[in-house]
């Protein structure tokens, strides 16, 4: 197991004492891309803040890069390599590509512009354009491309695709395999699209009610799509005592 990175063992967390997941488990390696799924409100944004520190837990514990994480550690986590997308893509509307970029890096570096923008060409005309003005693609791309330039090791991205088409979503996906099998960077994706997030990923698990309801091969699971909607929607045979504060 030398090569795990990220590491959450039996985590409950939530809000007002209120736990949103129970007894969340995961190991991430080197270059694995595991899929985070579920329904809305199954706890799959939770999970991440987790795992970076940025809520509190109410039980268990996370390891990132040989390191316990906790609220107090979360910038000095992301310094060494932790990073988190988040679901509103995290690029400012009145900022250009060119001032994104100059934010992500305290210290500049030619070379690994260069490198996110041979992943990203797109993003090589649109230095001076504001991210506001850009598609919903091409945020996609930058807020990619800024958590890139910080040569993350972890990479946790939550719905980056949130509204966008789905041809959008299948142009962007393949890229962000390649990125975590030729650097090395383990990836959480939170997706909606469940069989294109399949399609890219080592394994998967699906969250529902707070709880994990179904984990497994990605590659087993795209041939099995039947036990992944059952995970979604014939929830309730597992939810039992998952989580007494939400709706039925
Ligand atoms: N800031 C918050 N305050 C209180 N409850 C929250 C907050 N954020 C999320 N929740 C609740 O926690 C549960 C899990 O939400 P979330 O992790 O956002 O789910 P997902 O990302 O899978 O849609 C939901 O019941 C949601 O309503
Ligand atoms: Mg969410």
């Amino acid at each position: 197991m030398a090569d795990v990175v990220l590491q959450a063992d039996a985590i409950t967390a939530g809000y007002n004492r209120v736990a949103a997941i129970r007894d969340f488990s995961l190991t991430v390696e080197r270059g694995e891309v595991i899929a985070l799924l579920g329904p809305n409100g199954a706890g799959k944004t939770t999970s991440l803040l987790s795992m970076v520190g940025l809520i509190d837990l109410m039980g268990g514990s996370v390891t990132a890069l040989g390191r316990e994480v906790t609220s107090r550690r979360t910038t000095s986590l992301v310094r060494a390599g932790l990073m988190l997308v988040p679901d509103d893509r995290g690029v400012f509307a009145d900022l250009t590509v060119r001032e994104h970029f100059r934010m992500a890096r305290a210290k500049p570096s030619k070379t690994r512009e260069q490198f996110v923008l041979d992943r990203f060409p797109a993003l090589r005309n649109l230095q001076s354009r504001k991210a506001g003005l850009l598609s919903g693609g091409e945020q996609q791309m930058l807020a990619i491309g800024k958590a890139l330039l910080a040569e993350p090791k972890i990479l946790l991205i939550d719905e980056m695709s949130l509204g966008l088409a789905p041809i959008i979503v299948q142009e962007m996906l393949p890229g962000i395999r390649d990125l975590a099998k030729d650097e090395g960077i383990a990836v959480v994706l939170v997706e909606q699209h469940v069989a294109l997030a399949l399609s890219v990923s080592d394994r998967a698990i699906v969250l529902n009610h707070g709880r994990i309801v179904l984990e497994g091969s990605a590659a087993q699971l795209l041939k099995e799509q039947g036990r992944v909607e059952s995970a979604y929607f014939g929830a309730n045979e597992f939810a039992d005592t998952a989580h007494e504060s939400l709706p039925a």
